[in-house]
């Protein structure tokens, strides 16, 4: 005979311990929740809930219950329909409620949001937010914040949208250290660039369709600029390191100087450019992480090469578990409500049950971690110079390569008319960034060099 169901049996459970964060449920059946934001992916969460509520129900043995949802403006257009009893123009309505147990901040940006997360975590109250920017800002207070008052903070959605890389780094791959985790965690950046390759179209045309369509934000800075990816890559790092990796040490640069002539040199080359996240342990007297996010040439053998538009991906190589590979949508309103409600979930079960029964969403415990300086990191290179066509060139930047004991693996310069400017394209070798910045420092003074050289990392994913 099949059990009764979970739900069921619920009710037969009486919890007498205080459940943690300070709520005392008795018989805890029912989750109350709180929004703040109900717009794009807030009304996502309360569609989703409303579309799989009683599944999730079944599945955790406890009923999950909007009760009150904030708003900027309560007839504001949304996608899908919030039951109007519901909403609020007052966040703090939210979280001072009583018999609201799981707040949801979905306000987004580092102000009010970070007030409203500290006072529900200071009232108990468990915490779910997808705010990558401000956990990037604020990730220790909020962390400390949330161990003072014994209630979790959760951050599913903050981090490649409907792909559970949190749950999976923090419980799925408790048993790993991490040697490597490569991210497109940008959708935008993702797309732009998927269309540049395809059509051999220039960025800036590209990011003004992009615009046009809805795809890219306007200003799409924190895009395409790689802010966002970095938020991003700073949370995957942090929690697989376990150690708060602050922002400002992850070296960060964005998309808007890759040209279709990259496109079609990488291609010609065997690479695709993505813009990629890379954490990476580094041994050695110098041991350390590589944090960054750089547009990077990425061999078309490589399976990140292939993940095109708005998807992201993360490849996570753990020293027990081997490489690994996630895939979905980074962003968009059901994606990230899945997100979301996946740390409800974790919320209610740890209400449910009367304390924490999970790895907590983020510990410290790294006593020395240390991100590398980017000029300490090795990599291999892509360089594109504008040089003048004549005897002797070649040689001039071979030499000042070999001075600076870097190798070239191989050089494109198509065919061109003598005495006229020309396209040289060099892959070289293996070599620390100080050293590349140097030699390139050096060759963009030789006056046949025309222009600024354009450097880009090769990532070969040993
Ligand atoms: N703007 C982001 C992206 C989604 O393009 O991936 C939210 O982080």
């Amino acid at each position: 005979m099949p059990p009764a169901s979970a739900a069921l049996q619920l009710n037969k459970i009486e919890l007498s311990r205080p459940a943690f964060g300070g709520i005392l449920c008795r018989l805890m059946q029912q989750v109350n929740l709180g929004m703040i934001g109900g717009g794009t992916v807030g009304s996502g969460v309360f569609h989703a809930l409303q579309q799989n509520g009683n599944l999730m129900a079944a599945r955790l043995g406890v009923k999950l219950a909007f009760r009150k949802v904030a708003v900027k403006a309560i007839d504001e257009p949304r996608p899908y329909p919030i039951t109007k009893s519901l909403l609020t123009t007052d966040w703090q309505e939210v979280v001072n409620d009583p018999d609201i147990h799981v707040v949801i901040e979905l306000v987004g940006g580092t102000g009010i949001a970070r007030t409203m997360i500290l006072s529900a975590l200071s009232k108990g109250k468990t915490v779910v937010t997808a705010n990558k920017a401000l956990l990037s800002a604020h990730g220790p207070e909020l962390f400390a914040a949330a161990a003072r008052s014994g209630a979790n903070l959760y951050y599913e959605a903050s981090v490649c949208g409907g792909i559970p890389i949190i749950k999976s780094l923090r419980e799925g791959f408790v048993a790993n250290q991490f040697s490597a985790i490569y991210g497109i965690v940008n959708g935008t950046c993702n797309y732009i660039l998927s269309r540049m390759k395809q059509e051999g179209a220039e960025f800036a045309d590209v990011l003004a369709d992009a615009q046009k369509q809805g795809y890219a934000e306007t200003p799409p800075d924190l895009d395409i600029d790689g802010f966002d990816a970095q938020h991003k890559i700073g949370i995957l790092a942090s929690l697989a390191h376990g150690f708060w990796v602050d922002h400002h040490q992850i070296h960060t640069e964005g998309i808007r100087e890759i040209s279709r002539l990259d496109m079609q040199f990488a291609q010609q080359l065997g690479y695709n450019i993505k813009l990629l996240g890379i954490v990476k342990q580094v041994g050695g007297k110098k041991a350390g992480i590589q944090v960054s996010v750089y547009p990077t040439l990425i061999p078309n053998s490589h399976v990140l090469a292939s993940v095109n538009g708005v998807f992201n991906a993360c490849f996570v190589r753990g020293d027990v578990v081997g490489d690994t590979l996630f895939y979905g949508r980074g962003a968009g309103k059901d994606a990230t409500a899945s997100a979301v409600l996946s740390d409800v979930a974790d919320a209610a079960l740890d209400l449910r049950n009367g304390g924490k029964v999970r790895v907590a969403p983020f510990i410290a415990h790294a006593s020395k971690g240390r991100v590398l300086p980017m000029d300490e990191i090795v990599s291999r290179y892509y360089v594109r110079l504008s040089v003048v066509d004549r005897p002797g060139v070649l040689a001039k930047i071979s030499a000042i390569f070999a001075q600076s004991k870097i190798g070239i693996s191989s050089v494109i310069q198509p065919e061109g008319h003598e005495g006229e400017s020309v396209p040289l394209i060099l892959m070289l070798h293996d070599a620390p960034n100080a050293a590349m910045k140097k030699a390139l420092a050096k060759i963009s003074k030789l006056p046949a060099v025309k222009g600024k050289p354009v450097m880009l990392r090769v990532e070969s994913f040993t």
